[in-house]
């Protein structure tokens, strides 16, 4: 059993990407406990959760309760690290304190060999960390750290959670043919998907050339209107133009919206795609089933709907 805690406060969002990375890899799970920004899962092969973009620890589940849970533990070398999600709850350094008092073991709090995760939230839970995203760093691939950004640039989490939603295996093939600066091309390439590209102004292949090559991915690029991409994907991924600061050449948004989801129906059983509206997603529900959207509120007056179309 293994105790996420997720990041950020997309809470629909982040659970939805957890279970769609399961689901890509064909791996059987269960829910024990919903008490977010915390879930305990019952679930043999955690390590596919490492390509998240919303978790912050995954730890090996030891023990929830309402108030600190018993726990008999023997740990070398250990230090505890408590994190208060909900402000009613226990202060994390008494927590820490208390936990760390039912722990065996030579307490190291400058580099622990074991750390015992403990997330204050309605309830207790506690456990043995297995991954920190921290080491994904994912702060130095975002817009302002990249050789070439734009405002369009899209923050690598979110890159993450959108490839994610298409039920992804390892080695899968995608295409994100409104590739812009290549934030989703990156992501895809760092989670071990093989990875193509286009885009219809040239100066975004040319970013996208360089922001890959920094992070030593390898994408196919092409300059090109996505009335033209061909090949065989198990996925599109994409980031289409959204009639604001990114420009669609002039072209109406629906029209562009459904000549797209035309061709992607040609190519791909699988969509997943930011659109601005409800609108859009309704182009997109005369060539796929909308299996399931996130909205992420940007401002007063954008709300954009990470979606996933599927037949
Ligand atoms: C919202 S941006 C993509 C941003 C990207 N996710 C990033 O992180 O940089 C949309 C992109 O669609 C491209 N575009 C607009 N119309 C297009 C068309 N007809 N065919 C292909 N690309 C198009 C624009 O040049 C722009 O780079």
């Amino acid at each position: 059993m293994i105790l996420i805690e997720f990041w950020g406060d997309l809470k629909n969002f982040a659970q939805g990407e957890t279970r769609a990375i399961f689901e890509g890899e064909g791996a059987f799970y269960e829910i024990v406990d919903d008490n977010y920004p915390v879930m305990v899962i019952d679930v043999k092969k955690w390590e596919p959760l490492k390509r998240a973009g919303f978790i912050r620890f995954v730890s090996k589940f030891l023990a929830s309760g309402d108030s600190i849970p018993k726990i008999d533990l023997n740990l070398e070398d250990f230090a505890v690290r408590a994190r208060r999600y909900d402000p009613s709850g226990l202060k994390s350094d008494f927590v820490e304190r208390e936990i760390g008092r039912m722990v065996r073991g030579k307490v190291n709090l400058t580099s622990p060999k074991n750390v015992v995760r403990v997330a204050i939230s309605k309830r207790i839970h506690i456990g043995i960390l297995l991954y920190d995203f921290l080491q994904d760093k994912f702060e130095e691939r975002k817009g302002s750290n990249l050789p070439i950004s734009y405002p369009i640039t899209m923050h690598p989490r979110f890159a993450r959670a959108l490839i994610n939603l298409a039920r992804l295996k390892r080695g899968n093939k995608i295409m994100d043919p409104f590739c812009g600066t290549g934030s989703i091309l990156v992501e895809a390439g760092l989670m071990g998907m093989r990875v193509y590209g286009s885009d219809i102004d040239e100066r975004m292949i040319f970013a996208s050339k360089k922001n890959i090559s920094k992070f030593g991915v390898h994408a196919e690029l092409n300059v090109m209107d996505v009335g033209e991409i061909s090949g065989s994907y198990d996925a599109v991924v994409t980031d289409p133009p959204y009639g604001r600061s990114s420009s669609s050449k002039g072209e109406k948004i629906e029209s562009l919206y459904g000549r797209a989801f035309k061709k992607f129906s040609e190519l791909v059983d699988k969509v997943a795609i930011v659109l601005p509206s409800k609108r859009a997603m309704e182009i997109g529900k005369k060539y796929f089933e909308l299996r399931e959207f996130y909205p992420v509120r940007v401002h007063k007056s954008l709300t954009r709907y990470y979606c996933y179309f599927a037949r």
